[in-house]
């Protein structure tokens, strides 16, 4: 499908405001990979409804709109890594996944202190107003529920309902993941960004109210891992992951854990890390 120049500049411009640093890991400078999403987002966008709300977003809140699209570039790689076969359907739902906060005033959501109980509440109700503008609009089960359910967690912690790990679908999973860094590691009105490196620690430690199975899928779509990490090398050794650079996450201090030896991963990528090896 040919892509108009609109959509290309948009998605151009869109990604230009993401891609500080390591935070989208290092697919998206392969031109295969931008090449694939920018198709992606296209085909998303000749959707008029789907154009029209995620415009909407973008009229409402500059950070929800900014978020959503990182959401989505994030989430529609991981389902690509994961050879998910549903993967525009759930790209969608990683588009639209924070419609709802269109429902919110707008003087809550650009607020720069921390929101109050009262906001919180009122806040916590995007989940359900995104549900009822998508299904209103005949999107998808899948979409809605990944909309209404996508601050759910495993261990019943997440609202609107406290669900178990049982009633979450893996796009809800996923959206969880992805959804939790981007949030940490973009600038919010009220708090500031988080490296990756410390994004992704934090995600670690949601562990049990995350899935570690998409926290693992995740950290080895980026290429970053939290310290404490025991994960494989490409020469088969086994390694901890010690410490790492803010501004070269990908290149850890590691520790061999037979030779016990301690070596920055190399810049020639001739050892890399090959996954995470960790049970959880
Ligand atoms: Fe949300
Ligand atoms: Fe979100």
């Amino acid at each position: 499908m040919p892509i108009n120049e609109d959509d290309r500049r948009l998605f151009l411009k869109n990604t230009l405001g993401l891609d500080h640093g390591y935070r989208l890991g290092g697919k998206l400078h392969q031109p295969s990979y931008y090449s694939w999403l920018e198709q992606l987002f296209h085909s998303l966008m000749q959707d008029d409804t789907t154009r029209r709300l995620f415009q909407q977003l973008a009229d409402w809140d500059r950070y929800t709109y900014r978020h959503s699209f990182d959401v989505f570039l994030l989430g529609s790689l991981l389902a690509h890594q994961l050879a998910w076969s549903n993967i525009r359907e759930v790209a969608c739902g990683l588009l639209l996944h924070d419609i709802g906060k269109t429902a919110i005033p707008r003087s809550v959501l650009t607020k720069q202190e921390t929101p109050t109980l009262a906001e919180w509440k009122l806040l916590q109700t995007h989940a359900r107003h995104g549900y009822d503008i998508l299904t209103t609009q005949g999107y998808s089960d899948t979409i809605a529920s990944m909309v209404y359910s996508h601050h759910e967690r495993s261990d019943g912690s997440g609202y609107p309902y406290g669900m178990s790990a049982s009633s979450l679908k893996d796009p809800i999973r996923l959206l969880a993941v992805v959804d939790v860094y981007s949030a940490l590691s973009l600038d919010r009105p009220y708090l500031s960004a988080v490296p990756p490196h410390q994004a992704v620690s934090m995600i670690r430690d949601e562990v049990g109210p995350l899935d570690p199975q998409y926290v693992r899928a995740f950290c080895e779509l980026l290429g970053i891992f939290p310290a404490g990490a025991t994960v494989q090398l490409t020469n088969d050794a086994s390694a901890i992951i010690l410490d790492m650079e803010e501004a070269l996450p990908t290149l850890p201090l590691v520790r061999d854990n037979q030779t016990n030896e301690t070596f920055y991963l190399p810049i020639d990528q001739t050892i890399q890390i090959h996954q995470w090896i960790d049970p959880f």
